[in-house]
């Protein structure tokens, strides 16, 4: 039988863990799990979930931990994770990576491959503030390098493009600083457990693409 991927993206706000997670869930046929995306949907649908989130997200603060992984441990549980799925945005806390490594066996799946995505400051800031994305599908595209064919329109829909709130200057410095509290100290803790892959960021989508595929495809070369 087929051993399921599960993967992690871990990285700084703008690092690219969403544009890598869409290209690689399309690669490997796999779904694609933002916990962002799941809660902008909440929030879109006005659900009490979403309500209580969206003070947290419009602040740059992370949701509770209790909530978070209630909605990844729903998610996981659905028919089309059961070859294996791409986490985006999960975990973000030591507690959450504490519950994911509770989760996994018991819905027997393997430990993930996490990859951490490693992008700088000044390059974060303009990704964030030049990101659009699809107000219908989520495709994102940016105002300095992955444009639109047709300006504010995506090219897979036909959605408008939106300035995502948490995207505003004075929110992002707040991202980071919840980053790099809460969210750093996972990659120490994913390296302790050997199941960490350092990549570099700041190359272009295809290359990074490429690095993470050669890194999947030789440790399934090593497993079997
Ligand atoms: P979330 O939606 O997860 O946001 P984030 O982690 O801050 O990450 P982003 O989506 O901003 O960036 P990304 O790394 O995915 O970059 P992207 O690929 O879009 O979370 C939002 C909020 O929800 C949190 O602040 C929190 O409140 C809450 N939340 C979510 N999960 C939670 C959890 N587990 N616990 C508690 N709270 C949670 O790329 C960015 C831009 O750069 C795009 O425009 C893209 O086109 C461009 N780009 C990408 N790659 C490249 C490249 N290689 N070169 C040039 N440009 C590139």
């Amino acid at each position: 039988m087929k051993v399921p991927l599960t993967v992690v993206f871990l990285g700084a706000p703008g690092a690219g863990k969403g544009t890598q997670a869409r290209v690689l869930s399309g690669e490997y046929g796999i779904p694609h799990v933002s916990t962002g995306d799941i809660l902008r949907e909440a929030i879109k649908s006005k659900s009490p979930l979403g309500m209580e989130a969206k003070k947290k997200m419009d602040a740059g603060e992370l949701v509770s931990d209790e909530i978070v992984c209630l909605i990844v441990e729903e998610r996981l549980r659905r028919v089309d994770c059961s070859q294996g799925f791409i986490l985006d945005g999960f975990p973000r806390t030591i507690a959450q990576a504490e519950r994911l490594a509770e989760m996994l066996p018991r819905l027997l799946f393997p430990l993930p491959m996490v990859f951490h995505i490693n992008v700088g400051e000044e390059e974060l800031v303009k990704r964030l503030t030049g990101r659009r994305s699809c107000s219908v599908c989520r495709q994102i595209y940016n105002i300095y390098g992955q444009r639109p064919r047709i300006e504010d329109q995506c090219d897979v829909c036909g959605g408008k493009l939106e300035l995502r709130e948490d995207d505003k200057m004075e929110v992002i410095q707040e991202r980071f600083t919840e980053y790099t509290n809460q969210t750093e100290p996972l990659i120490q803790y994913y390296r302790e457990r050997g199941l960490l892959f350092e990549i570099d960021g700041s190359k272009d989508i295809n290359s990074i693409n490429q690095d993470i595929l050669s890194v999947i495809k030789s440790s399934k070369v090593l497993s079997n």
